[in-house]
């Protein structure tokens, strides 16, 4: 008997057979932001009231404590619960609110247990960047706006739209911008247009050159202004021109000077050559220097002095007579930006709560049967089919009667952080197959399995289904005899603050489709012929960009695509 493979990566093989049903209902926005200069203005007499201790509330996020042990050594930190993951104070007296930031990349961050169901959990950005569709990640940007509005948020910490560099880099399935730089620019402007048009505030990240989360916090991404401007850049200026409200800094150095307290990247760079006018926050405790907002900082996030333990760094501003040390040209031109850009935004009449207040906006459930169908079909476009041999899809009954499903993949249930809270269980840092790790994860709910996906589908299809769900070879090509077609459900997963080991999927499973293959006839499929095809993940804390613009298919000398 011939037997036919169809190998497909990750989860989202089950959306793939179910037909998605195209949304073509024109996007109204709910918010048109006001001009830069109108905003300004409307900022400039709010300033013009503000004693120091209002300003001070704008430059730097609260919310976070010092977490101790039992002899009062700091061991860590903590989010007070119903507080978002960046929070400024609200100056009521002037109107100014809250900030209420919340995360980010696989939708709003389910921080607590209690939110988990209460919101939509999208395919990874990476997985929107491969549906090479503008309109498809501005309706997703409009739906994510409305659920962070329906949690009581003014903001969302996104997009992430690093070009990628490092093929295994950890963060990689964050990133919008996938290894092209031009995708990324229309997806990116994509994405802060749809958040915004809800009243929502977009943060772009990680500001700049972050390739990589080995030794994030101490390496140096030597890059030439070249390479920086035609392969780096782009989507960051993208996301400029759309009227992105914030950029965030990042981690990392940026040729020897850590980039929140590069005055190179912040001033010269983004605020003058790009013409920035929204205000630049630090990523989460990113910040390294005391004089950071003449360097050009505006906000320090999440602005407790977590550096005390690790760094043994000052923060930027922690108190106002701090406050009045800077100079008054640097605090009045941060606090103008970040007063624009909330004003820009409406969101002194829009802001739903300050925290602590705000529980029972964020007990909200704010997912619908609407956005978990546009999650499906997101999903469903994101699926790069290569080839298609012998048009043998789409599968139906006249030719097929039965289906192997092969792959322990095909049964993975999401991660449950099992009312123990995050925090307490690492697992959220390496995430599961259906959201990646880190503060983009999105614990899924009511997770239907690939099996069960298709066993459902091809029911309809009058198709049986027979499936070991393990990646035992021997077992695979028993059932693969019984079968018309062999599907090969296979995973991986990665998450923040850790580089992916290799490029292999998990649990031997390149083996088992390999052995499949060698039983019948191929399916080809592309991918890098091998490691050092691709540019690895460097342990030196001075990284120099010497490769230029030659990463991935731009790489002329590399056998990177290979027929498998
Ligand atoms: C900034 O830090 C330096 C040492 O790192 C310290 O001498 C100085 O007093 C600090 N300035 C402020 C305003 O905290
Ligand atoms: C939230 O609403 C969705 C859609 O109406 C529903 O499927 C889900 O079960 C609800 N979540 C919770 C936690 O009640
Ligand atoms: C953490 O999560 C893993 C994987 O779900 C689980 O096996 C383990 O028991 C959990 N540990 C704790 C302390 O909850
Ligand atoms: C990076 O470049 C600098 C300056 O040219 C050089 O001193 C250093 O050795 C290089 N580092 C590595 C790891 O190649
Ligand atoms: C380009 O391809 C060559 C040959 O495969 C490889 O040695 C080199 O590391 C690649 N360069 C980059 C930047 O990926």
């Amino acid at each position: 008997m011939r037997m036919r493979v169809v190998v497909v990566v990750g989860s989202l093989l089950l959306v793939a057979i179910a037909s998605a049903e195209s949304q073509s209902e024109p996007v109204v926005p709910s918010y048109r932001p006001l001009s830069w200069d109108a905003a300004y203005t409307k900022a400039e007499s709010i300033l013009a009231w503000m004693e120091p201790g209002d300003k001070n509330s704008l430059l730097r996020g609260i919310g976070w404590d010092i977490k101790f042990d039992k002899n009062m050594i700091p061991v860590g930190v903590d989010l007070r619960k119903d507080w978002y993951v960046g929070n400024t104070q609200a100056v009521s007296r002037l109107g100014v609110p809250s900030l209420n930031l919340q995360d980010a990349s696989g939708g709003f961050r389910t921080y607590w247990n209690d939110l988990v169901g209460t919101v939509t959990c999208w395919p990874s950005q990476l997985a929107l960047a491969a549906t090479w569709s503008p309109a498809s990640v501005q309706k997703f940007a409009v739906a994510l706006g409305k659920e962070f509005a329906g949690k009581g948020a003014n903001g969302v910490l996104g997009p992430a739209i690093e070009v990628h560099r490092v093929a295994r880099g950890g963060r990689n399935f964050e990133y919008l911008s996938g290894e092209d730089p031009y995708l990324g620019a229309r997806l990116a402007a994509a994405y802060v247009t749809g958040v915004q048009s809800e009243g929502i505030l977009a943060v772009a990240k990680h500001w700049a050159v972050n390739h990589q989360e080995t030794n994030r916090m101490l390496e140096s991404s030597n890059v030439d202004e070249k390479t920086a401007w035609e392969l780096y850049y782009p989507p960051f200026q993208a996301a400029i021109d759309a009227g992105v409200s914030a950029v965030m800094c990042s981690y990392n150095k940026v040729n020897g000077q850590h980039s929140c307290s590069n005055p190179h990247q912040l001033q010269a760079v983004l605020k003058e050559k790009m013409g920035f006018r929204g205000f630049i926050q630090s990523d989460w405790w990113a910040l390294h220097d005391n004089q950071s907002l003449a360097l050009g900082l505006d906000q320090d996030m999440p602005g407790w002095p977590v550096e005390k333990i690790y760094y043994s760094e000052p923060s930027l501003i922690r108190s106002t007579v701090q406050l009045a040390q800077e100079t008054p040209h640097s605090v009045d031109g941060a606090v103008r930006r970040i007063l624009a850009a909330m004003l820009r935004m409406g969101l002194e009449t829009s802001t739903k709560c300050a925290p602590p207040h705000c529980q029972a906006w964020l007990q909200r459930n704010v997912t619908s049967a609407e956005h978990v169908a546009l999650a499906r079909s997101l999903a469903a476009e994101s699926i790069v089919l290569l080839k298609n041999a012998g048009g043998l899809l789409p599968l139906s009954h006249s030719t097929t009667r039965t289906i192997a499903v092969i792959g322990k993949a095909a049964t993975a249930e999401a991660w449950n952080p099992d009312g123990a809270g995050q925090g307490v269980n690492d697992s959220w840092r390496f995430g599961d197959y259906y959201s990646g790790g880190g503060s983009g994860h999105v614990v899924a709910a009511n997770v239907v399995t690939p099996l069960e996906g298709l066993r459902r589908r091809a029911a309809l299809a009058g198709i049986d289904v027979i499936s070991p769900p393990s990646n035992d070879v021997a077992e695979a090509l028993a059932a693969a005899q019984r079968a018309d077609v062999v599907i090969v459900v296979a995973a991986t997963t990665s998450g923040e603050s850790e580089d992916r080991p290799d490029l292999s999927l998990d649990d031997g499973v390149d083996d088992l489709i390999a052995a499949l293959a060698a039983g019948g006839t191929r399916n080809k499929v592309m991918m890098p012929a091998t490691l050092s095809d691709t540019i690895e993940p460097s342990t030196s804390l001075e990284i120099n960009y010497t490769e230029g613009l030659a990463t991935s298919y731009r790489n002329r000398t590399s056998s990177m695509l290979i027929d498998a």
